[in-house]
C-alpha cells in the first residue's frame, strides 16, 4: 500500500506519499481501505516529533478515517468485506489501508459520503468525552468552548446546544466567531477584542464548564470565568503548560481541573467513549441535527498543504483527504 510518511531528515519535515509495508489485521481488528482521512491538530505535532503515536499503533499520520472492509482478523463476527464504515484511530489514516480493533467501528449511515465520515469521529468523541464523562455537562449548564471554530469546537458546540445548554465559544477572527454562531453557540467573543472571563461574567454569570485549549496563558482568566463547582477540562496546551494562580480561587469557588487525552487511553475506555457517544448522540448525527463542518477536501498527495491551513489557523472545522474512490 501506500501511505504518508514524514521525512525525519529533512528540516520542515517533508510529507511523500510513498510505499509502505500493508498492515494485517490482528485477532479482533478489521481491516479497511481507507477511502479519506481527517487532519487533526496533533498531527502536525506528530509530524514535528512531539506527538508518538501510543504503543502497537500505526506509525503513520492520521487519527481517523472512512473506508471499506476489506478483511477480517481472527473471532471478528459483527462486520463483512464490502461495508461502509468510519473510525477513530490511534493512528494509520493517512494510508490506502488500516487495521482497526473491531469495536471502534461505525457503519456509515445511508447518504453519508466517505468525507463526510472521516471528518466525525475524532471531534465529536473529544468533544462527547470531555463535555459529557469528563466534566459532566447538564442540559441547561453554561458552557464556554475555547477554539470554537476548531474541528473539536464545532463539533462541542453543536452537541452542548443539543443538550440544552447556554454555549458561550471564542474564536479569533469576525468570521470565527459568526460560525460559532450559525452553529448554536448564544455568545462568540473574539478573543483579540477583549477579556474572556470578563464578557462571560457580565453576559452569563459565570460559567459552569469550560473546554479548554490554550492551557498556561488562559488559566487564570478561566477560573475567574467559572461559577462554584466549575469544571475546567484542558485538552490541549497551545498557550503553553505553565501557569502561575490564585489556589484560594480554587477553593473558594470548589473547582475541578481535568486533564484529558483520548488518544492513549485504552480499548477498553475508546469503546466506552464510543458507545457512550452511539447511544445518546448518533440518533442526532443520523437525523443531520448534528454534522461535521468540513472547511476544505484535498488529495492525500496534498497532505502538506493540508497541514498548513491548520499551522495558519485558517480552518473553520474539518480539513479532510480524500485517499481513493469507492466503488460502493
Ligand atoms: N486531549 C485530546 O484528546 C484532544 C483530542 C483532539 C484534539 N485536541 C486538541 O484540541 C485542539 C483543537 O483540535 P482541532 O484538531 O480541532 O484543531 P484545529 O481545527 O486545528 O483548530 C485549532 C484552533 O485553535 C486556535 N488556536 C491556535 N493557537 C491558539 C492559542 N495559542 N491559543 C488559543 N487558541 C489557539 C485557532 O483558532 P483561532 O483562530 O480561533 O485562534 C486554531 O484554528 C488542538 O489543540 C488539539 O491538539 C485534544
Amino acid at each position: 500500500m501506500k501511505a504518508i510518511l514524514v521525512d525525519e531528515q529533512s528540516p520542515d519535515r517533508t510529507l511523500r506519499w510513498a510505499e509502505a509495508p500493508d498492515p494485517v489485521a490482528g485477532p479482533g481488528e478489521v481491516l479497511v481501505e481507507v477511502c479519506a482521512t481527517a487532519l487533526n491538530r496533533a498531527d502536525l505535532l506528530q509530524r514535528a516529533g512531539n506527538y508518538p503515536p501510543p504503543p502497537g499503533a500505526p506509525p503513520y499520520l492520521g487519527l481517523e478515517m472512512a473506508g471499506v472492509v476489506a478483511g477480517l482478523g481472527e473471532g471478528v463476527k459483527d462486520w463483512q468485506v464490502g461495508e461502509r464504515v468510519c473510525a477513530l484511530l490511534a493512528g494509520g489514516g493517512y494510508a490506502e489501508k488500516v487495521a482497526v480493533p473491531a469495536p471502534l467501528l461505525v457503519r456509515l449511515p445511508v447518504g453519508w459520503d466517505f468525507v463526510k465520515a472521516a471528518a466525525f469521529p475524532e471531534v465529536f468523541y473529544t468533544a462527547f468525552v470531555n463535555l459529557f464523562m469528563e466534566a459532566q455537562l447538564q442540559p441547561g449548564e453554561r458552557v464556554l468552548i475555547h477554539g470554537g471554530a476548531s474541528g473539536v469546537g464545532t463539533a462541542a458546540i453543536q452537541m452542548a446546544r443539543a443538550e440544552g445548554c447556554q454555549v458561550a465559544a471564542t474564536a479569533g477572527t469576525p468570521a470565527k466567531c459568526t460560525r460559532c454562531l450559525e452553529l448554536g453557540a448564544d455568545l462568540a467573543i473574539d478573543y483579540r477584542e477583549g477579556d474572556f472571563a470578563q464578557i462571560v461574567q457580565q453576559r452569563l454569570g459565570g460559567v459552569d464548564v469550560i473546554l479548554d485549549i490554550s492551557g498556561g496563558a488562559y488559566l487564570e482568566r478561566n477560573l475567574k470565568a467559572l461559577a462554584p463547582k466549575g469544571r475546567l477540562v484542558l485538552i490541549a496546551l497551545l498557550g503553553g503548560p505553565a501557569a502561575s494562580i490564585d489556589l484560594g480561587l480554587v477553593l473558594r469557588k470548589r473547582l475541578r481541573i481535568i486533564g484529558s487525552l483520548l488518544r492513549s487511553r485504552s480499548l477498553e475506555e475508546k469503546t466506552q467513549v464510543v458507545e457512550g457517544f452511539a447511544a445518546r448522540f448518533w440518533p442526532l448525527m443520523q437525523a443531520g441535527h448534528l454534522a461535521p463542518v468540513v472547511e476544505t477536501v484535498l488529495p492525500i498527495q496534498q497532505a502538506a498543504e493540508a497541514h498548513q491551513i491548520l499551522a495558519e489557523n485558517r480552518n473553520i472545522g474539518k480539513v479532510v483527504l480524500t485517499v481513493r474512490e469507492s466503488k460502493t
